[in-house]
């Protein structure tokens, strides 16, 4: 099983992410907990250039494509061999987060992502994806008081993240089989406890 979580920044994503691993892992199920960008060395590299300096550094197209660059080493290394080898597979982000950013609100050619993504895994999606919504200025507030040199996208102003969360809530509703929203202002354990629920039903 494929699950991923996503939303804007300081959604409080991480965490869940980390606890839905650790409820895996006290079930006695393999569960393998990753993100985007990265999850293997190469992808890490990767990550460190996007997500550092000045938001107007790299182009939207080039940044698109690093990021699907990253997502074909994190997919063929790691999440490929883990879901053959029938593990439980984890992101925290993923390809939607492409089409959110880059494509929905920085203009790059959605269907050359979806493509070049489809190519990568073969079509494959995700079986489950928890969209932790929440207002922006909550979010930023949250994620900028964070020890964190990883700002770049933080720098973007309110307007971007406000179409980023509009851009995930109409990703939402295109996919609802897949999809499931929560709000990110409701409590840790509260948000987790629907994960679990969720999942049970869905299993
Ligand atoms: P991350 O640490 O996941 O963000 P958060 O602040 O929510 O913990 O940082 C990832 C950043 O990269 C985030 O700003 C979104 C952006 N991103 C894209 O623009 N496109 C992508 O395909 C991915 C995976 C992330």
């Amino acid at each position: 099983m494929f699950i991923t979580f996503e939303g804007g920044e300081g959604t409080g994503k991480s965490v869940q992410a980390g606890l839905l691993k650790d409820f895996f892992l006290s079930a006695g199920v393999d569960v393998v907990l990753t993100r985007e960008p990265g999850g293997t060395p190469f992808a890490e590299e990767i990550r460190k250039t996007l997500l550092t300096g000045e938001p107007d550094k790299i182009t939207p197209l080039t940044e698109a494509l690093m990021y699907l660059v990253a997502r074909a080493d994190h997919w063929e290394r790691k999440i490929k061999p883990a879901l053959n080898a029938g593990k439980v597979v984890i992101s925290d982000r993923f390809h939607d987060s492409s089409v959110v950013y880059q494509g929905i609100c920085k203009g790059v050619d959605i269907n050359m992502l979806n493509m070049v993504y489809s190519y990568i895994t073969n079509n494959q999606e995700p079986d489950r994806t928890y969209l932790i919504d929440l207002a922006p200025e909550i979010g930023l507030a949250r994620s900028l008081a964070r020890d964190n040199s990883e700002t770049r996208f933080e720098k973007m102003d309110i307007s971007f993240h406000r179409k980023v969360r509009e851009a995930f809530l109409e990703l939402a509703h295109k996919y609802p089989n897949r999809y499931l929203v929560l709000d990110g202002s409701l409590p840790i354990a509260a948000i987790q406890e629907l994960i679990r629920n969720d999942l049970s039903d869905f299993s």
